[in-house]
Parts: structure tokens; C-alpha cells; sequence
């Protein structure tokens, strides 16, 4: 586990401050466990980007032809106007079918190093992939994918141009590396934490200092942490108190559907508090629509601790700080469809 050498790293600091430091040892102390957001999308490996191939990836996240109905697009469960998620418990995806688990916002997923309320896809590229085969998201076949856009002529001008060295750049490998180029391009640098682990004091005021100060002495840092306070690792939900099964429904077990290791049961990706004001209903099971309620449940469930009413609020301000400016996305003009072009299967 790495959240004890933290954790104890944090609670050896209090001892030698005597549980007093000041404002800029609090700066620096999170300096050390967060990194600000970075000013333009990270370079993908092995998957180098183009203004051409962002504007594939946007096209193809917008377009609902992708899917089997021609109703739903990534963008119907991951709003770019709504920081990047449906706000809905569970998202509602091919002929109003819900899936099993709240949709995650894509803003900033770059920086995270598993995909997945389970971690079971290792990156964007990989990812892409899954939603458009759910048959309760898009419900398509890679087969389909590529017959469906080879049957919007305006599609071959835009591979062509996206991937210009490729005979045959209309492949499924290739409809998810453009996806993953463009969500890379989604990001939320300048958050009033980002201007403060970039060393501007002033940019949280004193109850968000306070707030950040608990998430750290508390531990919740001891999961949460690095540039997206999570993203990075797994844990139990309900490390010391399993919370009660309207919160965590029992048929849903976690990383232990990817891994069958017995100790993942219940083992989940700790996810990124990034622009998580934005982002209710929280948990995979979105069951819970208030971050007070969240913030108290990480309290008891993972720390065996009941913060009080006016922790969980300096908590919840301190989460306010991590909302950034969020990414002008202009709609695309998609390829018309012509009269050969797959039709909808409702
Ligand atoms: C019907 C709703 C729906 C559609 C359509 C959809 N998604 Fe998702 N997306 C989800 C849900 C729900 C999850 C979480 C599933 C899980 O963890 O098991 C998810 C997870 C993700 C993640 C992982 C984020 C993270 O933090 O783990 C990314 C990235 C993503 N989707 C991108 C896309 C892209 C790209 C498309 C289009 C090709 C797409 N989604 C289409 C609902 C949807
Ligand atoms: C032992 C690791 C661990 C610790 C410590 C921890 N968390 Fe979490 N956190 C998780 C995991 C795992 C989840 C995902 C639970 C789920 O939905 O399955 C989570 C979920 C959350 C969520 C909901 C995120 C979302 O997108 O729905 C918030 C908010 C949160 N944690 C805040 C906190 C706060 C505040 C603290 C400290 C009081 C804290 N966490 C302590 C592991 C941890």
C-alpha cells in the first residue's frame, strides 16, 4: 500500500511543527503531493499529434453516426459544456438502457494512468474503443465503425489528412487514436490550485487553506494525490467501514471483474477529484448527489473518521479550488451523409 509512508510522512511533519505551520510550509508541503495542471495537452506515445488528427478525433467524439441508433455520441455522456460528464446516476445509452456505473468526466483523463471506474483500459487509446462495442453505450461493431464511415464520403478527405503516411488510414486503431489525441486536448490548466501550487499564495483564501490542510492531515491525500488527486492507483471502497449497499450496490465488485484476485473485491480506481464540483452524482455507483455527503463518506469509509460539519465544508471549499476554466470547444461541422450512407438501426 503507499498510503501509509504519506500518511505517516505527514503525521511526522505535524509532530516536529508542533501541528502549527504556517501558510507558505502548507504551499510547499502540497507542492510536494500535487502538480498543477500543465498549460497544453501532454504528447501521447506513439501517437504524436496534428491540427488534422485533433480534428478527426473531434469529429468522430461529436459524431452520433458512430453509434448503432445515430443518437448517441461520446458526447451525449460526456458533455464538454458539463465538465465533461451526463450529471445522471448511471448514464442512459443505446434504446434507454442504463449502464451499471456513473460516467466519469473525460477533462483531464489524459493524466490518469488506468482508464475506468476498474482500471481495466490502460489509456485514452485503449479506451475509445470500449463505448462504441457496449452494447448498452453505442452498441456497434468495429466492423460497422469503419462501414459506417466509409459511407460518409467527407471521412476519407479527413483520414487522409489525419493520417497521412497510411494507405489505408480508415481503420478502427485509427478512429481511436484520433479520439485520444483530441480528448488529450481537453484539459483545465488554471484552476485557483493550480495558481497556488504555482506559488501565488492568495489564490485560495483562508477556509480553502484550511480545507486543503485537513485533506492533507486527515489523509485523504494518502490516496488522492499528484497532478489529478487520484487517477493513479487503486483502493478498497471501504477501507475501515464498508459503506452500506445503497452506496456500494454488492453485484458490482470492482477491480476484481478485471484482475479475479480475490483482495481486489470492491477495490476501485481512486478517481481524480478535478473539476469535481462540476461532476455530481459521485461514486461509480452515483447514488450520492451532494459532495458534503461524499466528503463525510471518505471520512468513515476510508479513514474511520467522522469529520464534523464544519471540516466537511472547509473540505468541500478546498474541492472548489480544483475547478478550472473550462475548454472552448466549438461544435465540428460534420460530413454530411449521402444516400448510400448505413442508416440508423433504432
Ligand atoms: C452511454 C454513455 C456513454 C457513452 C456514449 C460514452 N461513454 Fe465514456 N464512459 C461512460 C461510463 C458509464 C464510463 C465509466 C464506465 C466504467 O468505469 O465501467 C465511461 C468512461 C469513459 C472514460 C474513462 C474516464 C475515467 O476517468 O476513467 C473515458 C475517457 C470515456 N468514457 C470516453 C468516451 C469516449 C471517447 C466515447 C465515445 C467513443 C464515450 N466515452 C462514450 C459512459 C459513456
Ligand atoms: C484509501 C484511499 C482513499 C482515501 C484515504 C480517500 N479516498 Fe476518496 N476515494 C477513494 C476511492 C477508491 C473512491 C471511489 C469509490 C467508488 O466510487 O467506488 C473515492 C472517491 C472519492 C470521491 C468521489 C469521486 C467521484 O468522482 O465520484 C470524493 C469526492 C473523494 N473520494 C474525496 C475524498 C476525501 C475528501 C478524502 C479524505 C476525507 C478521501 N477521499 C479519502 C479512495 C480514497
Amino acid at each position: 500500500m503507499r498510503i501509509l509512508p504519506t500518511v505517516s510522512l505527514v503525521v511526522l511533519g505535524l509532530l516536529l511543527t508542533g501541528g502549527a505551520w504556517s501558510q507558505t510550509t502548507l504551499q510547499k508541503q502540497a507542492q510536494g503531493l500535487f502538480k498543477p495542471i500543465p498549460a497544453t495537452p501532454p504528447a501521447l506515445p506513439g501517437n504524436p499529434a496534428s491540427p488534422a488528427k485533433v480534428a478527426l478525433g473531434k469529429a468522430l467524439y461529436f459524431d452520433p453516426r458512430l453509434s448503432e441508433s445515430h443518437a448517441i455520441s461520446c458526447n451525449s455522456c460526456h458533455m464538454v459544456g458539463m465538465g465533461g460528464v451526463d450529471l445522471q446516476e448511471t448514464s442512459l445509452g443505446h434504446r434507454w438502457q442504463h449502464g451499471g456505473r456513473n460516467a466519469p468526466t473525460v477533462y483531464n483523463a489524459v493524466f490518469d494512468t488506468a482508464q475506468f471506474w476498474d482500471g481495466r483500459a490502460k489509456d485514452l487509446e485503449q479506451q475509445a474503443g470500449g463505448p462504441l462495442v457496449n452494447p448498452v453505450e453505442m452498441d456497434t461493431t468495429e466492423g460497422h465503425v469503419i462501414e459506417q464511415l466509409k459511407g460518409i464520403p467527407g471521412y476519407q478527405t479527413l483520414f487522409a489528412q489525419a493520417f497521412p503516411t497510411e494507405k489505408e488510414p480508415m481503420t478502427f486503431d485509427n478512429v481511436r487514436r484520433a479520439i485520444a489525441v483530441f480528448e488529450a486536448t481537453l484539459i483545465t490548466p488554471g484552476a485557483p490550485f493550480d495558481h497556488y501550487l504555482q506559488g501565488n499564495d492568495k489564490a485560495l483564501d483562508a477556509a480553502q487553506k484550511e480545507g486543503l490542510s485537513l485533506f492533507i492531515t486527515k489523509g485523504c491525500v494518502g490516496c488522492h494525490s499528484g497532478i489529478n488527486m487520484g487517477g493513479d492507483r487503486y483502493a478498497p471502497f471501504g477501507v475501515v467501514e464498508k459503506p452500506g449497499s445503497q452506496i456500494l450496490p454488492p453485484n458490482d465488485k470492482g477491480r476484481f471483474a478485471v484482475t479475479k484476485t480475490v483482495s481486489d473485491e470492491y477495490v476501485f480506481r481512486v478517481p481524480p477529484l478535478r473539476n469535481i464540483a462540476l461532476t455530481a452524482p459521485y461514486f461509480h455507483s452515483g447514488k450520492v448527489w451532494d459532495l458534503r455527503q461524499a466528503i463525510a463518506i471518505m471520512g468513515s469509509s476510508q479513514l474511520g473518521q467522522t469529520l464534523t460539519d464544519d471540516e466537511v465544508g472547509k473540505i468541500e471549499a478546498f474541492l472548489g479550488t480544483l475547478t478550472g476554466p473550462q475548454p472552448a470547444v466549438t461544435l465540428p461541422i460534420l460530413p454530411p451523409s449521402v444516400a448510400t450512407t448505413p442508416q440508423p438501426k433504432p
